[in-house]
């Protein structure tokens, strides 16, 4: 059997993984195996809406092209739904699970949240539930457990997500079954609204710098920049126990955000990725209105594939950078318009755009107050994007992109920094067909949107505000998915 979701209704993705049928919410317990890359996720498998949470799983050798198995790996027992979590790949068998077990370490559900394991021997394929299950239970709400090899102190290390505290408890065990608290991380610090919830750590090297660094997601809802779900993170230091953030010149931790859109949430990293990638994919909703999106046999798609970066920014501080993965390149299909270099005046210039497509360009403001960037199609439905070079700012207004009226809290505009370096702008935007996602030059920021048009978006149009600027590169794509 096959499973593809080629039961395309109007706002199925094309080239964004999702579920064959149902709900899904967070991607979780990711991990890369023998070529493969897994992505299991929150899902609901008898329908559309948050309900008997358990684990579907996806298997993809490119990140771009996903298998779906039809039934679900992970299903809810009497210790209650499976929330999310994470896998990794025992090598030793520590656990007691057997050498090269994929160990998926994951929330049970029910009137308390309390954590549990379970194991496969064949790839993620199936799993089989430890018996001696819950391996870690707490007095108050605690979920989402992030687990990983800490070869600092050759322990593993588990982060834990103290939900209503606003924190992140940091545990190690020497076999994934019995668990020591170490240190907790968060508290009053950064962004602490709604809960905390889908952490994860990682280290990362610093671009064109010597040193490296440790990354904690952090995601929370609500008290997101635009209302609702979105993924901050603190960049620090960790040793095998606690982790402390760096703080700014002030001598405080800042706060900042993986993503400046409205559609980007639960983002975690797949663990054991090769060459020391670091690849990340988030849910694309928002729990504002997540369950109200106009589509029927299926809720929610996931992002592109990233992959994550630290880069020093104009202000001295460093920043995590989001590019899409090399993967994504696959999917450029005929280049349909290239422009080497052009002048922007106050008459927008307007390309036709086919309605999958990558389109890549570079502004230079010059003396220009802004430079707008233009998506419409024939019926007057629009996004537009506008950078703002005083600021060195984007900004995306969804307000007349489409059906708009499921939520009162879906017409927004966002803004973005930009982190320009130098006097060039460049930007990456994939249009899917119910996605937006738009990429700084070399990931300096992100920033991903649902859209739901009445029918496709048939036109670019750029122009420029207060003086003149310069388009340079602009490379419009189609994207072809066989
Ligand atoms: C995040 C989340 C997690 C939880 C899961 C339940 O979106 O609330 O904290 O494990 O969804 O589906």
């Amino acid at each position: 059997d096959t499973f593809d979701t080629s039961n395309r209704e109007k706002f199925r993705p094309a080239y964004h993984h999702t579920p064959l049928y149902g709900w899904m919410n967070d991607p979780n317990g990711m991990f890369y195996k023998d070529g493969e890359w897994h992505l299991c996720y929150q899902w609901n498998p008898y329908g559309s809406k948050w309900q008997n949470l358990s684990w579907g799983h996806s298997v993809s050798r490119d990140l771009i092209h996903w298998e779906h198995r039809p039934d679900a790996v992970i299903e809810p027992d009497g210790l209650g739904m499976i929330f999310s979590g994470s896998s990794a790949v025992d090598r030793s068998g520590s656990a007691g699970f057997g050498k090269d077990a994929v160990v998926a370490m994951y929330t049970s559900a029910a009137a308390s949240q309390i954590q549990s394991l379970a194991w496969s021997d064949d790839n993620g394929e199936t799993f089989t539930k430890y018996d001696g299950n819950p391996v870690l239970t707490l007095d108050s709400e605690a979920r989402d457990p992030n687990m990983f090899w800490g070869a600092e102190r050759n322990v593993w290390i588990l982060v834990l997500a103290h939900a209503l505290d606003h924190e992140m408890l940091i545990f190690s065990s020497p076999d994934m079954k019995d668990w020591t608290l170490e240190s907790s991380f968060g508290r009053g610090l950064g962004a602490q609204d709604g809960v905390w919830e889908c952490p994860d750590l990682f280290e990362l090297p610093v671009n064109g710098e010597s040193g490296k660094k440790w990354v904690l997601l952090c995601n929370l809802n609500p008290g997101g920049p635009f209302g609702g779900s979105a993924t901050q993170y603190f960049i620090g230091d960790f040793d095998g126990k606690t982790f402390t953030s760096d703080t700014d010149d002030s001598g405080k931790v800042p706060t900042k955000w993986l993503d400046y859109g409205k559609d980007h949430y639960a983002t975690v990293s797949f663990s054991d990725a090769p060459d020391g990638r670091r690849t990340v994919i988030g849910w694309m909703s928002n729990w504002q209105y997540a369950p109200e999106v106009p589509t029927m046999q299926f809720r929610s798609a996931n992002t592109l594939p990233r992959e994550m970066g630290i880069f020093r920014a104009p202000d001295g501080q460093l920043y995590v950078s989001s590019t899409p993965s090399p993967e994504v390149d696959a999917l450029r299909g005929a280049l349909v318009k290239s422009v080497s270099k052009t002048s922007l005046g106050s008459k927008a210039r307007t390309y036709s755009i086919p309605e999958l497509c990558e389109i890549d360009m570079e502004i230079s403001p010059k003396k220009a107050e802004s430079v707008e960037i233009e998506l419409s199609n024939a019926a007057g439905e629009k996004v537009v994007m506008v950078y703002d070079a005083k600021s060195d700012s984007l900004s995306f207004d969804r307000r007349k992109s489409g059906i708009v009226d499921f939520s009162q809290d879906f017409p927004a505009v966002t803004v973005s920094p930009a982190y320009t370096d130098g006097d060039k702008v460049g930007l990456r935007i994939f249009i899917d067909r119910s996605s937006i996602e738009v990429f700084g030059k070399d990931g300096r920021f992100a920033m991903t949107n649902l859209v739901f048009p009445n029918s496709p978006y048939s036109r670019l149009s750029v122009r420029a505000t207060g003086g003149s600027a310069r388009l340079s590169d602009l490379k419009i794509y189609s994207i072809t998915v066989e």
